[in-house]
């Protein structure tokens, strides 16, 4: 794996259009009329900075959103109508306000069914759609990710068992601090893909980034694509533990 680019922006609103910028090259990158881009989105709050540029000029212009087939690397497992789901955040700040396809957003099914079929039929929604070969791992275009003050990302959780797993690619995960269950993608299929983005903002993530930075050991530590790009977006709170750099390129 290459070294990780890291971005860091000169504040909020610049956080959302620099990680804007980035979704929009890897998409420019993998978009054709005979390729699709694919990407998943992360859960949480950070990433409503990013949906929020992506919805509006010139982001929402430029995405190839007919090319474009959406999933998520994590979901908390709450009906899609919740305010916990990502799914919910996803499609309130950011699906709902482009023409992307219906058909193209891919959400977890969270009802009426357990976690072990959620994952199990999601892993085989994203293999097909990706026309991956049931010995192969499919490479997603970018999968976004956030990070927990805890090291956590996605719903790879400190000593939780979906860190073990080496073979699925989409697994359920109980997260004993929050007494909930959630889905998660595993390290097999982060480490796939052609580009892997960390979203960060906020002082309280400066110490866990600088740590993770500085080879720490979390569960966001072994997010290492093996033949992608690593990269991480950070603001300024969320770099401020970070040792002195030059200037940062995008
Ligand atoms: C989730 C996420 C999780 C999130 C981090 C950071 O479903 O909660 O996928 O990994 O990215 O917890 O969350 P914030 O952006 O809210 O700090």
């Amino acid at each position: 794996m290459s070294a990780a680019m890291i971005i860091v922006a000169d504040s909020s609103d610049d956080l959302g259009r620099r990680a804007a910028q980035a979704v929009l090259e890897s998409a420019q990158r993998a978009a054709s009329p005979d390729d699709m881009f694919t990407m998943a989105l992360s859960g949480g709050n950070t990433p409503r900075v990013l949906f929020n540029a992506l919805a509006s000029s010139p982001f929402r212009d430029q995405m190839p959103w007919d090319r474009t087939q959406v999933f998520f690397s994590d979901e908390r497992f709450v009906p899609p109508t919740s305010p916990d789901s990502n799914y919910h955040s996803a499609e309130e700040a950011l699906l709902s306000r482009v023409p992307i396809p219906d058909r193209f957003v891919h959400r977890l099914a969270t009802v009426d069914i357990t976690p072990e079929e959620s994952a199990s039929i999601y892993e085989e929604g994203l293999r097909r759609v990706l026309e991956a070969a049931p010995s192969q791992i499919p490479r997603l275009d970018l999968i976004l990710l956030g990070i927990g003050d805890d090291g956590h990302t996605a719903s790879l959780f400190p000593d939780t068992q979906a860190l073990n797993e080496t073979d699925d690619l989409v697994v359920p995960n109980y997260v004993p601090r929050l007494d909930a269950w959630r889905i998660t993608f595993t390290y097999p299929l982060i480490n796939a893909a052609r580009r892997v983005m960390f979203l960060v903002a906020g002082n309280s993530k400066a110490a866990v980034v600088a740590e993770v930075m500085a080879g720490g050991e979390y569960p966001a530590s072994r997010v290492r694509p093996s033949d992608g790009e690593l990269l991480w977006v950070l603001d300024p709170e969320a770099a401020s533990r970070l040792p002195e750099r030059g200037t940062t390129s995008a």
